[in-house]
């Protein structure tokens, strides 16, 4: 590695990582060192050119550098880096995020999905009254206090089930719950239902690998909220913009009262948002009692690639790419697998996948941490050795962005299956 990058950065940076899984515990070796991507590839500073399905954790839906986010985002940096005060473009943005996700009636600007996510919670306490909240297990939310019990992402990785440093008040008022269990969240709510915020869910899970919601799942919630007075939160810091030109619970019309987005609106940048039901926003201060704020909150030059992203999304709508090249890389990954009868299953929805080293699709985390982590390492190593950058966790999501062709994939695919081949 040029000038030994990783264990410079091991002297002065905890783990030598500014976030835990970039420092591939889950796969061994030394992490890589990006210098510039382009497209669906990216540069590593050992001058390695790498085909990328990480697309930093899921933001770039367009690839890397795409010309008309880099445009929008220099224009706006030679006006002014940031100013602490409202500008035009902050409520440009709002109108166009609130028009292609209707149920957002109000919006608020913060700068990365743990905010947005924090700050619902708040909300949702505040505006109820009541404490509890139930999540589920191997759903990540970001790290603030609340929610990391039993989350997945980095946790999981690294065999953490809860976080040292959360008050255990905290981690008490949050019940957790196995995906896709309807019949354990009627329990819960029946015992719990009077102090319940919030259910908060990943409407498709993201972050122990892909996992999809069973069809009553998403509706059962919303049932099940309504039933006690809680609030239903529908975190799409990943979901938001993925499958289609707005948010999950539109694309399965379902609305949740709250939902988080982040990644995909800032086109790269830090940008994400809370939004929902008008009556519910506006406790947000100034106008309510629930407090949350933001030096850099709708920094001028995060907004500029949020516009310049929706209007990607509007003027040419990637989805029905996506969604063929994902249907093109789940088919081939297991027919690769049935071929030598590697137990392997690659979920996938549109663009996004996650190769699982077991028989059956997982529907829930106990499932998930069932398979084979061991050859997901050997895998992962491989491909990077072939020139493929995955996520370097079984439990993370792969990522396709527009900039991917058809050739990308049948590439990967011919790569996963001398894998399977000539793996010992
Ligand atoms: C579903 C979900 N919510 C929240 C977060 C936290 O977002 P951020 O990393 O921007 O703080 C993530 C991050 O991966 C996420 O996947």
């Amino acid at each position: 590695m040029k000038n030994d990058l990783f264990s410079r950065a091991q002297k002065l940076i905890p783990g030598g990582v500014n976030s835990p899984v970039r420092a591939f515990g889950a796969v061994g070796g030394s992490p890589v060192y990006m210098v510039s991507g382009s497209g669906a590839h990216l540069q590593t500073a050992d001058d390695h050119q790498l085909l990328d399905y990480c697309g930093s954790w899921g933001p770039l839906l367009f690839g890397h550098a795409h010309p008309a986010i880099v445009e929008a985002v220099q224009r706006a940096a030679a006006r002014g880096m940031s100013f602490g005060a409202n500008t035009p473009a902050e409520v440009e943005f709002a109108e166009r995020l609130t028009a292609m996700a209707p149920s957002l009636e109000m919006v608020r600007l913060v700068s990365s999905g743990t905010e947005a996510v924090m700050t619902a919670l708040r909300l949702a306490r505040g505006f109820t009254g009541r404490d509890k909240i139930i999540k589920f297990a191997g759903c990540y939310h970001g790290h603030s206090d609340s929610l990391l019990v039993n989350a997945g992402s980095g946790l999981l990785t690294g065999g953490i089930a809860s976080s040292a440093g959360v008050p255990a008040a905290l981690a008490a008022a949050t019940i957790i719950l196995p995906y896709n269990d309807l019949a354990a969240v009627d329990q819960a709510v029946a015992l719990h239902g009077d102090d319940l915020a919030a259910i908060i869910v990943e409407p498709v899970a993201g972050n122990m690998g892909l996992i999809l919601p069973e069809p009553p799942f998403l509706a059962g919630l919303r049932a099940a909220a309504d039933r006690c007075g809680a609030l239903l939160i529908f975190d799409e810091v990943i979901t938001g913009f993925r499958f289609g030109p707005t948010t999950y619970g539109h694309l399965s019309h379902i609305t949740p009262d709250l939902t988080t987005l982040g990644k995909i609106i800032g086109g790269g940048m830090p940008l994400a948002a809370l939004g929902g039901r008008r009556n519910v926003m506006s406790a947000l201060a100034p106008l309510g009692k629930v407090y949350q704020a933001g030096t850099l909150s709708g920094n001028p030059v995060a907004v500029a690639a949020g516009i310049a992203t929706l209007t990607l999304i509007e003027n040419d709508p990637p989805y029905a790419r996506l969604d063929s090249l994902g249907r093109q890389l789940a088919a081939g990954l297991n027919a690769a697998a049935a071929k030598v009868g590697t137990p392997f299953h690659c979920l996938r929805e549109g663009g996004a996948f996650t190769p699982f080293f077991m028989a059956s699709p997982p529907t829930n985390l106990d499932q998930a941490m069932q398979c084979d982590t061991a050859a997901h390492a050997q895998f992962f190593n491989y491909m990077l050795k072939q020139g493929i950058y995955l996520p370097p966790s079984q439990f993370e999501t792969g990522f396709i962005s527009a900039a991917h062709t058809p050739a990308d994939i049948e590439q990967t695919v011919a790569a996963v299956t001398d894998w399977h081949t000539t793996r010992p």
